[in-house]
């Protein structure tokens, strides 16, 4: 199977893929490209909203500042996702949850796609676009789909009454509590580490991969582009995510039956 040109799955990775029994994966926003979500960044476009750069409307300044606003922001995203499916990659990397012992999918991702495609337990990183978070007592309210409708999105925390925010990760503000550290844990125990569709330009997240690295595991990239990580990687595959990854596990498949 090749997705780049004359680029093929290392026999390396094809071995460690079917042999393997903890892996752990990181995606960001260029895993959900294929499904119609835009990254943020990658082929040299920044994201904008209203003529303000994402990481403006996406701050935490703005939450104090004008909230109705980023509510705005993120109920447009989300009437966007509502027609949105899972693509191949996200349906791959579900798969690999039965298919390894211990598969840890960590994701930057806010979009809810992987858990579409059926994974559990996904560190999300950055937070949820279908949850709601308040402001107040810190509870979470599930945010039904279609509720980008004015008047169906809950406005107020049904606990304490006080105002509700997005539960996402803004610029300029902690990751929810635990995740990266459970996340972390996690590269330093794997043997096989996949960083997918992601610039590897935000911290702490880019850091995952630097760790199972500096713990020996494998890091295979998997990005159309090159990025501050691709020289760590023992492998990179050039292309994107939902071509490359079906083919490891079936090519690992005729690898095996070759070898038996
Ligand atoms: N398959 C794999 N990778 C792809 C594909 C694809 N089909 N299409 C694009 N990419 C790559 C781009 O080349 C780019 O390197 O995905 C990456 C997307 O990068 P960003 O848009 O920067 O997204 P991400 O790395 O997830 O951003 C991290 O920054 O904006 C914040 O909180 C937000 O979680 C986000 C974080």
């Amino acid at each position: 199977m090749r997705a780049g040109v004359n680029q093929h799955i290392s026999g390396e990775l094809r071995h460690r893929f079917q042999n393997a029994k903890n892996v752990l994966v990181l995606t960001g926003a260029g895993v959900s490209a294929e499904s119609g979500v835009p990254t943020f960044r990658g082929g040299g476009h920044t994201a904008l909203w209203k003529g303000m750069r994402f990481d403006v409307i996406s701050s935490a300044q703005m939450v104090q500042r004008d909230l109705p606003a980023v509510w705005e922001w993120f109920d447009y995203r989300r009437q966007l996702l509502e027609a949105l499916k899972p693509n191949a990659a996200h349906l791959e990397i579900a798969s690999w949850q039965t298919r390894f012992q211990q598969c840890t999918l960590v994701t930057q991702n806010i979009d809810g796609l992987h858990q579409k495609a059926g994974s559990r337990d996904v560190i999300e990183l950055h937070g949820n676009i279908w949850r709601a978070r308040c402001v107040n007592c810190n509870a979470r309210w599930e945010i039904p789909s279609k509720a980008a409708l004015p008047g169906i999105r809950a406005e107020a925390c049904y606990d304490c009454a006080d105002a509700l925010r997005p539960d996402v990760v803004l610029f300029g503000e902690s990751l929810p509590p635990g995740a990266f550290e459970l996340a972390a844990e996690r590269a330093e125990e794997c043997e096989l580490c996949f960083v997918v569709g992601t610039s590897a330009l935000v911290y702490p997240a880019a850091s995952l991969p630097e760790i199972a690295k500096a713990a020996g595991a494998y890091v295979c990239e998997v990005n159309p582009e090159r990025t501050p990580l691709s020289d760590l990687c023992d492998e990179v595959l050039t292309g994107k995510a939902g071509e490359w990854l079906p083919g490891i596990s079936f090519d690992a498949a005729e690898q095996g039956r070759f070898h038996k």
